[in-house]
């Protein structure tokens, strides 16, 4: 008898299982995969940022090693090594987690789950007993109407497929301007392919704070990705070697088509909890198909929780292994919390963009009075030196108080900077809290330190 049996090996789910081992529980995690770490490790965060880091370098030897005076670099692409430094980058993870599991004695059990009843997960044949159930199967990507994607085939792929294509493409469509989108786009762009993003808003990463997502449509145009805007797909197939997609223009319901060697299909992702057996179950679901649960990840079953990208909120792997830890430290009889307000999001293209808290429209939200700070990176010294002068910092405060309200990055290490606000709204920081911190100089994290100057008496370097 498990105490707890997670089912779903992802960030979620093997985060969930460590820390309820630490806390003394006997732990089972069902998997079926052939490498523990789920999605992100295998085919999702961990595999693209190999292919976005190597792309990078690309781009850095092309464009700016000559710049710096390092001269005659020639540099050719094997992608067949690429692919297999992508490999080993996963393998390396996925086997550290296995490590993990031995030393805190968590059983992997492989196979796939169904839940016959409330304490009882069957894989194969075989019931296994637990006290407890943390359902942690996470998503797959959503299927679009009209298109058929074929992984195997190589020209009309999800992200699964765009992370492991025969040869690189001389030329992409990309469905969808998210973020998954964006980073595969920047990574093939690099490589040389024709990127086109066709995307059915008029604004890139919906949900970003509205400057932000100008700034960085700009950027990515600039290093040449070219975008549809307002355009709904309708169609794509595969013929003699090319795929082809149908559109509509929304402004004037015009038909048009894009052809490509391959077309990228990246219009968001679904909760996976097919075969479970939760119907039967009686476990509750939201309209959207996620499984619905209260403060606590309890499902409308005892004993039956539910965390990650299976459950409502933002898709993103540390979210799920927040929702893990907190799972862990409830079922364990502790207060397991996770703190919606302050979540970051990051997007790893160059530059990088990341967020945390409200956008300014929403901090405008009720007519609040807000304090905005930015701060371009141009005038950051270390982002100059490494040619990362462009973007910028941009913190809101509350115009009455001064506490942070959210913060938006667009620009060098932007996904280790935000972390600084991270703390600092956990905190309950105000603006001039992070502006009285001293930060070393010359580091990219002064241009935090001067927007929060900018919400007060004024940036320095601006
Ligand atoms: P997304 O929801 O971020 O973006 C999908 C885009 O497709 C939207 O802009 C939407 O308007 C557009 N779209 C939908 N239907 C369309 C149509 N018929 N024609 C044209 N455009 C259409 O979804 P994405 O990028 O697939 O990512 C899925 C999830 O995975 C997201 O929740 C994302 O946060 C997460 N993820 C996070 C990463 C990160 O944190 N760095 C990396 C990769 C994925």
């Amino acid at each position: 008898m498990y105490d707890l049996i997670v089912i779903g090996a992802g960030p979620g789910g093997y985060v969930c299982a460590i820390r309820a081992a630490q806390l003394g529980l006997k732990v089972g995690v069902v998997e079926g995969r052939e490498a523990l770490g789920g999605t992100c490790l295998n085919v999702g965060c961990i595999p693209s940022k190999a292919l976005l880091h190597a792309s990078h370098m690309l781009h850095e030897a092309h464009e700016n090693f000559e710049k710096m005076g390092l001269m005659n670099a020639h540099v050719d692409v094997d992608w067949t090594k690429m692919q297999s430094y992508k490999a080993d980058t996963v393998q390396g993870n996925t086997k550290g987690i296995e490590f993990l599991f031995k030393k805190n004695k968590i059983d992997w059990i492989k196979g796939w789950a169904t839940i016959p009843e409330a304490g009882k997960v069957k894989v194969g044949d075989t019931v296994h007993e637990a006290k407890n159930i943390v359902i942690a199967t996470g998503s797959s990507p959503a299927a679009l109407k009209g298109v058929t994607v074929d992984n195997d085939a190589g020209m009309i792929v999800d992200s699964t497929g765009a992370l492991a294509l025969a040869q690189i493409p001389k030329s992409m469509v990309v469905i969808g301007a998210g973020v998954i989108g964006l980073e595969l786009g920047s990574v093939y762009a690099r490589l040389g392919a024709e990127v086109t993003v066709v995307e059915y808003l008029d604004v890139i990463t919906p949900g970003m704070d509205g400057e932000v997502q100008k700034a960085f449509q700009k950027m990515l145009t600039k290093q040449g990705l070219s975008f549809v805007m307002g355009a709904a797909v309708q169609s794509a197939e595969a013929k003699d070697g090319q795929a082809t997609i149908t559109y509509a223009l929304k402004k004037d319901d015009s038909a048009h088509s894009l052809t490509a060697d391959v077309v990228l299909v990246a219009t968001g992702r679904r909760p996976h909890v097919d075969g479970l057996g939760l119907d039967a179950l009686g476990v509750t679901m939201t309209d959207r198909g996620f499984v619905k649960v209260d403060d606590h990840w309890a499902t409308s079953v005892k004993g039956v929780y539910a965390i990650g990208d299976a459950v409502p909120g933002p898709m993103l792997a540390h979210k799920a292994e927040d929702e893990g830890m907190a799972v862990a430290e409830v079922i364990a009889g502790k207060h397991g919390h996770v703190n919606y307000a302050v979540i970051p999001g990051v997007i790893y293209t160059t530059p990088e963009v990341a967020n945390v808290g409200l956008t300014e429209e929403q901090a405008k939200e009720g007519g609040r009075k807000i304090k905005i700070g930015k701060f371009p990176f141009m005038g950051n010294a270390r982002a100059k030196a490494q040619f990362l002068g462009e973007g910028f910092v941009k913190l809101i405060a509350d115009g009455e108080t001064d506490r942070i309200l959210g913060c938006h990055i667009i620009g060098p290490s932007a996904g280790d900077l935000i972390h600084e606000v991270c703390v600092a709204m956990e905190f309950g920081a105000s603006a001039e809290d992070l502006a009285l911190t001293c930060h070393a100089h010359p580091t990219v994290s002064e241009a935090v330190r001067e927007a929060a100057l900018a919400c007060g008496g004024g940036a320095i370097h601006a």
